[in-house]
């Protein structure tokens, strides 16, 4: 509490630019990271039914869309794969050479200012849809596995580092995999390769388009066996923990806007740098909402903006990144 308290904090909120020296919390467009979508073997982009204004890219145009990321001024992207070919072991996903190394590739020669980073993940490119191998236990029933997952999953953040991505992001939730992955990395002769790690990351709703989206809803069962209990905090603590010992250089915490008390308590407990993930759920929302007229699009989204920054993350990974920037100029 201020020892000296305003009777009339009203006073400071008359004038814009009162409100705006005293603000906290700014947003920039440097402070967002934009998803791209890219489908294999596809000339044209596609639309996303759930998520108005985003696409499935093609390698075709992604020249053009990169320069068009660049130019609003946005700083990085995060790349999904969408391959034609699904398997078991989602080969499609670290062979070299796949759909994301050409990607990086047609990327870097389009606009090699513009930040790549790569999500790290099985489950675009398995049949089953799952995050990790899948396999039986010793009682017949079938699970995600760990540690086969964790070869699978370091082989293809080589994969994507070999072909120019500046940092990459493990989204899958096996334990152990930032250990793995950054061995990997140092003894290809990439020690300066970050990681983001989605250490924080949930089993929620909300990612239902990103899987429509990605066509990476699992077969059977559903991520809780690997992802995050919503109900927990302290849970975060012991990840966040554990990841940043194991190489971590960067926390992410995934969805953002009801995990708004997650991001603080990582923020206030460890000093590292945080990021949240705007997903496409959260997403959708607001854009069927404002399709409706119920919400001002542009209001909502610099507000939920701001709001994921005040609650503590450093940057925001967004599928309103071109829409923020644009508003923002
Ligand atoms: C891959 C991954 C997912 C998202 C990011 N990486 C899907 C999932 O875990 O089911 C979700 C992103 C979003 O909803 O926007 N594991």
């Amino acid at each position: 509490m201020s020892p000296f308290p305003i009777h009339r904090p009203r006073r400071l909120r008359q004038n814009p630019f009162i409100r705006s020296l005293i603000r906290e919390t700014k947003v920039g467009v440097e402070d967002l990271v934009f998803p791209l979508f890219i489908r294999e073997g596809e000339k044209e982009a596609k639309a996303i039914p759930s998520m108005p204004g985003i696409y499935q890219h093609s390698l075709n145009h992604l020249a053009k869309e990169a320069k068009e990321i660049f130019h609003l001024g946005i700083p990085a992207v995060i790349l999904f794969g969408i391959p034609r070919q699904k398997d078991l072991l989602g080969k499609s996903g670290y062979e070299e050479g796949n759909i994301i190394c050409e990607a990086i590739d047609r990327m870097k020669q389009a606009t090699p200012e513009l930040g790549v980073i790569t999500d790290v993940c099985l489950c675009e490119y398995t049949s089953h849809g799952h995050c990790g191998v899948v396999a039986k236990n010793g009682a017949g029933k079938k699970i995600v596995e760990n540690d086969s997952s964790l070869e699978l999953l370091s082989k293809m953040a080589g994969a994507y580092v070999r072909a120019g991505a500046d940092m990459v992001a493990p989204s899958d939730m096996m334990d152990g995999r930032v250990q793995k992955i950054r061995d990997e990395l140092d003894a290809a002769g990439f020690k300066e390769t970050p990681i983001l790690s989605y250490a924080v990351k949930y089993a929620s709703s909300f990612y239902g388009p990103f899987r429509e989206a990605a066509g990476s809803a699992p077969e059977f069962g559903d991520r809780s066996s690997y992802q995050m209990d919503p109900a927990n905090l302290h849970e975060a603590l012991r990840e966040a923990a554990l990841d940043l010992e194991e190489g971590a250089d960067i926390l992410m915490v995934k969805p953002a806007f009801g995990y708004l008390d997650v991001i603080r308590m990582l923020k206030e407990n460890f000093n590292a740098p945080l990021a949240a993930y705007q997903v496409s759920g959260e997403y959708s929302m607001m854009k069927a909402a404002a399709q409706k007229g119920w919400i001002d699009e542009k209001k909502a989204v610099l507000e939920c903006l701001t709001c994921i920054k005040r609650a503590g993350a450093d940057f925001i990974l967004t599928y309103f990144a071109k829409e923020a920037a644009k508003y923002l100029e």
